[in-house]
């Protein structure tokens, strides 16, 4: 059965980090239903084997389309790294919306030429990230920095704190170190700490997140199919990947 305007969006992400791309879309689309599944029983992804990254995506993509979604969000860097060409053959007609490091804007904003990404080992060995470096920043240094420990404690609600600010001055203080002037939240979980680091890089970097630029292309997608919705309460469901309500 086609689908219908009225439909809801569906979202998912290992975890919570994907409620930032969420919240983005809802606010921009304040109208439309939306559907979140956290992986959290699988998460992290970021250093599992790409085969495993798709196997989850696929799995959840199916718990969305049950439901009915006319379109996806993988609202997680390393899942759009290892899956989503993949999501792509495999539901030709679902509009899928994927997460790139927002490599292009840093560097056209750049005036050091030196730019710091961070993500997952995953979304780092992908092609997307690959290939956008190749594409946006040949003229850029682009450091990287894996920050793992992240996404730990957006899981755990730990984004304030001496632990939490340990943790973001080790993966961010070397990289102002270097001269970077921008920083890119290559992941969908770090928007979570942007507070914190936006007060360790302050005055030094401009912190970078791609959730607007992610519901933006979001809605074009929808409008040139005809699928925005015109009317509707904007509720919205998430759920644990076992079905169960997440708990906020
Ligand atoms: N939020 C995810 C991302 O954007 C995944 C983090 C993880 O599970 O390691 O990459």
């Amino acid at each position: 059965m086609a689908s219908k305007a009225t439909d809801p969006v569906g979202f998912f992400d290992s975890g919570r980090g994907g409620l930032c791309v969420l919240e983005a879309f809802r606010k921009r689309l304040p109208l439309e239903k939306t559907i979140y599944i956290a992986d959290t029983e699988h998460c992290p992804y970021g250093n599992k084997p790409p085969e495993e990254i798709v196997a989850r995506a696929k799995a959840l993509t199916e718990q969305l389309l049950a439901q009915r979604c006319k379109m996806v969000v993988v609202a997680c860097n390393t899942a759009t790294a290892a899956a989503i060409d993949i999501l792509r053959a495999t539901w030709p007609d679902v509009p899928f919306v994927g997460m790139e490091p927002a490599v292009k804007p840093a560097v056209l904003r750049s005036k050091s030429g030196i730019v710091g990404v961070l993500a997952t080992a995953g979304t780092f060995s992908g092609r997307l990230y690959r290939e956008t470096c190749a594409r946006f920043a040949k003229n850029t240094r682009v450091l990287t920095c894996v920050a793992d420990d992240w996404v730990t404690l957006v899981e755990n609600g730990e984004t304030t704190g001496p632990r939490a600010e340990a943790s973001v001055r080790a993966c961010v203080e070397p990289l102002l170190a270097a001269g970077a002037d921008h920083l890119v939240l290559g992941c969908t979980h770090f928007p979570h700490l942007k507070p914190l680091i936006e007060q360790v890089a302050a005055g030094q970097a401009e912190v970078l997140d791609p959730s607007d630029a992610v519901a933006r292309q979001a809605e074009r997608l929808l409008a040139a199919r005809n699928l925005l919705a015109t009317v509707g309460d904007g509720v919205c469901l998430l759920y644990g990947v076992d079905g169960e309500n997440m708990v906020e």
